[in-house]
């Protein structure tokens, strides 16, 4: 092979997991492209050697780093969070613990609606600060990209105030941040007419977020929220504006919310913990991505499970997200991970999958979650030897270092990779 030019050079890899194909609707080493004792090779960004680091061709680098016999991945991708949003919670952690359901403190006002109130009241600086706060943790823990949703302004004003926070943080960090117009739940002034609420965002809101940067529009559609009839008239004119689509589906109870994917290109059905097996094997005849939020289980103390099961057996995709959320104020990836085993039995090759290939192909990001040539450099070197120690190893952050776009940018292994 004729000699390489690259900005950077990870060498010593014990395992190196590549994702050449996405979506993977049934991870396993066989279909993986997991490669032992490998070596990477970055350029401008993007990885021009993935393999073995016998096969690898004459490299000059301008950087080495010795992954010392260590795991290497795809950065993660986070498909599903609300970064932005002002106040504090932690009163409703007592109330859940008492006994009171996330629906009910919803409907008595809280949940949402106060965080509605303190977003709303809330300058652009705070709000972006937050966000950047947020976004920094999520690249500590290893989140190369991230998907981020408005939905706590409920005005066309205060929606399109967000979107634009949203879009002005994304260049502060070293993270590619997707942005989503988020239909949470009709505002209180609306409870008597919503469906003047529901025209108003189709007539207004959608289409100028649509011209104004947004890429996705989600819809909240559950008992509570968004009723199947109110998420079509919404899907509809997203469509017509050019934006694609994402659902938060039968997280609260089964209203028939995941059906919709059946009638409209939708990219992600997340949450699921309600949805019956049957929807399942239908879902498998779309291109849609089932997005699981765990840690979001957990801060709803729901004791419903999604049908990880079905989803395995009818081979429909599955990603993981944070679901980062003033509900659920849990930034980490790695978290998703762990909980994904020990809650849900993902085995951690899946669950990295899901963490990584399968969130990028959830977002349309066909160069992420990747590490084969081509791939934009989004790298972790974990402080593990294995896949299969993923979860096994828990609770700690066991990114060593972390590089986005070929940039090292976190992890106790940065200053030897300077
Ligand atoms: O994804 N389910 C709807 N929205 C969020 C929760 C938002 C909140 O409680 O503030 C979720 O879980
Ligand atoms: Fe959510």
């Amino acid at each position: 092979m004729q000699g390489l030019e690259a900005d950077i050079v990870i060498h010593n890899i014990g395992e190196l997991v590549t994702f050449p194909e996405k979506p993977l609707r049934r991870p396993e080493r066989g279909n993986a492209g997991i490669v032992g004792n490998a070596l990477l090779a970055v350029r401008r960004g993007k990885i021009v050697y993935a393999g073995p680091e016998a096969d690898a061709p004459n490299i000059r680098a301008r950087r080495r780093v010795n992954a010392r016999g260590l795991l290497v991945t795809p950065g993660l991708v986070d498909p599903h969070t609300h970064p932005v949003f002002s106040g504090d919670r932690s009163r409703e952690l007592l109330l859940k613990l008492e006994g009171r359901s996330y629906r009910e403190i919803l409907e008595s006002g809280g949940g949402i609606y106060y965080t509605v109130e303190m977003t709303r009241g809330a300058g652009d600086e705070e709000l972006a600060h937050g966000m950047e706060e947020a976004l920094i943790l999520m690249l500590e823990h290893g989140t190369t990209s991230v998907e981020a949703k408005t939905g706590y302004g409920l005005t066309v004003e205060e929606e399109l105030r967000q979107l634009k926070i949203i879009l002005e943080t994304s260049k502060r960090v070293p993270q590619h941040v997707t942005p989503t117009l988020l239909a949470h739940v009709i505002p209180q002034e609306y409870m008597d007419s919503r469906e003047e609420y529901v025209e108003l965002l189709a007539a207004k809101l959608i289409p100028q977020a649509a011209m104004r940067g947004a890429e996705y529009f989600d819809v909240f559609c559950d008992k509570g929220a968004y009723t199947c009839e109110e998420t079509r008239r919404l899907f509809r004119a997203a469509l017509s504006a050019g934006l694609k689509l994402r659902l938060h589906a039968d997280e609260i109870a089964y209203i028939g919310c995941s059906r919709l994917a059946l009638e409209f290109p939708v990219h992600s059905v997340d949450h699921l913990e309600n949805t019956p097996p049957e929807v399942v094997e239908a879902l498998s005849r779309t291109r849609t991505v089932a997005t699981l939020l765990p840690t979001s289980m957990l801060s709803v103390f729901t004791s419903k499970k999604p049908p990880v099961e079905a989803l395995r057996r009818y081979g429909v995709p599955i990603a993981l997200g944070t679901d980062y959320n003033p509900n659920n104020m849990n930034p980490n990836m790695q978290s998703a991970i762990d909980a994904s085993i020990y809650l849900l039995r993902l085995k951690p090759l899946e669950a990295l999958a899901a963490a990584t290939a399968n969130a990028a192909y959830s977002l349309d990001l066909h160069d992420r979650g990747c590490l084969a040539p081509g791939c934009r450099a989004d790298i972790i070197v974990w402080g593990l030897e294995r896949v299969e120690q993923l979860g096994y190893y828990w609770g700690y952050n066991r990114a060593l270092l972390v590089l986005s776009e070929g940039a090292p940018v976190a992890g106790d292994m940065l200053e030897a990779a300077l």
